[in-house]
């Protein structure tokens, strides 16, 4: 059975692309029984097209995790029927997806800290503002490897 994941943040840029990668490289690495589909998105269109932000892509390549073919696109609507999961970074990001849901969808939306529970965050918080671009990938790391373990179960 194959399993949708989709990672949502603001930009596009950041958080979510990260998520993205480094999430599909652990998966390969620990779980390759499991049959997933993942893709990350943005609840804003400011970076429609764009790669990840340079300063990201550089931390996540220090980590292995190549994200330069990665390009943003907008959170849309139909999302909610295009994916079993859908995992946003922030209250905020939260707040905006479930302003689309359509009448009658289930799916669930979580964020992501949820699946890192030792980390003691309750969101990943953006680092084109804080510019700890080891934070989101620390927390990233942690979380991708939380939500593997949840979809081994
Ligand atoms: P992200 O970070 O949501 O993790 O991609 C951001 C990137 C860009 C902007 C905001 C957040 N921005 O204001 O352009």
């Amino acid at each position: 059975m194959t399993t949708r994941v989709l990672f949502v943040c603001l930009g596009n840029i950041c958080r979510s692309p990260s998520a993205e990668g480094v999430f599909r490289s652990i998966a390969a690495q620990s779980a390759p029984e499991l049959d997933l589909v993942i893709d990350s998105a943005g609840t804003s269109d400011w970076h429609v097209g764009a790669p990840p932000y340079g300063p990201m892509q550089q931390a996540a390549r220090g980590r292995g995790y190549e994200l330069a073919p990665l390009r943003a696109r907008q959170f849309l609507r139909n999302d909610f029927d295009r994916f079993d999961l859908i995992i946003g970074m922030d209250r905020e990001n939260v707040a905006n997806i479930e302003r689309l849901r359509p009448t009658g969808s289930n799916t669930p939306v979580k964020i992501f800290t949820d699946y890192a529970p030792d980390s003691g965050m309750d969101h990943v918080p953006d680092p084109y503002y804080t510019r700890d671009f080891d934070q989101t990938l620390d927390l990233v790391e942690a979380a991708s490897r939380g939500l593997l373990t949840s979809l081994n179960r």
